[in-house]
């Protein structure tokens, strides 16, 4: 199966204060989903963003594909509001999920893109079963709740893992992977099979936002080329 490399600039290391303009910043350098990353405090010991954010930048961003990554607890109560604020594709974690199925299920009749999410300490087997009905399944490559934290190479065995299951099941998800993506990471991602490619310190987090993304992507179209 063909995959698109893409860049998912996540928003979580860019200036709250200007928010709108770096975002659409990230976007010009060749970012094409925008990864929104939202934390309670419970299941991450962190309070980021919620759905008034989200309209927000919804209205200032009006094409844009929004990715929200829920880091809550219950997040069947809060689908519902993030996707009337205008998420295209919302991703819950499996650790967060007595009934993982379900939520699935309540993000698409939403009008959503079902994504699942797996922490580093959780296998890749426990989604056998909502394998074939997700859009995209989410390897964390750090402790979610931080930006800007070190990559955990385990997690490449997992996205090899999926990539094999899905060639093997005939399936369609797509694999994307968070954390840690930087120049020095990315080619070892893209070679392990993850095509969508969160990136929040190496985007945002210091000089050019444009040229950070744009330098990102052309790492990653390079692993590309080269990938066995
Ligand atoms: C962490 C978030 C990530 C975060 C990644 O819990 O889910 O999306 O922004 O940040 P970097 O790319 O800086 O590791
Ligand atoms: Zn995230």
């Amino acid at each position: 199966m063909s995959t698109t490399i893409e860049l998912v600039p996540s928003i979580l290391s860019a200036n709250f204060a200007n928010l709108a303009a770096d975002a659409r910043a990230a976007l010009n350098g060749g970012g094409t989903v925008l990864h929104l990353d939202v934390m309670d405090g419970h299941f991450v010991p962190n309070i980021t963003i919620g759905p008034p954010v989200v309209a927000s930048l919804r209205k200032a961003l009006p094409g844009a594909t929004f990715d929200c990554h829920l880091m809550i607890e219950n997040p069947d109560q809060l689908i519902p509001a993030f996707a009337e604020a205008g998420a295209n594709w919302i991703s819950v974690h499996q650790e967060a999920c007595v009934h993982l199925d379900r939520t699935l299920h309540l993000i698409e009749s939403h009008g959503c893109k079902p994504g699942v999410v797996i922490n580093p300490a959780t296998p890749v087997h426990t989604l056998n079963y909502v394998l074939d009905i997700v859009h995209h399944v989410l390897v964390m490559s750090v402790n979610p709740g931080f930006g800007g934290q070190k990559f955990i190479p385990n997690s490449l065995n997992k996205m090899e893992r999926l990539a094999k299951i899905r060639e093997s099941r005939a399936l369609t998800y797509r694999i994307e992977v968070d954390g840690g993506v930087a120049l020095d990471t990315v080619a070892d991602v893209v070679r392990a099979g993850a095509e969508l490619l969160v990136a929040g310190n190496a985007v945002f987090g210091h000089g050019d936002i444009r040229q950070n993304a744009t330098n990102l992507l052309a790492a990653a179209r390079s692993a590309t080329l080269t990938r066995a």
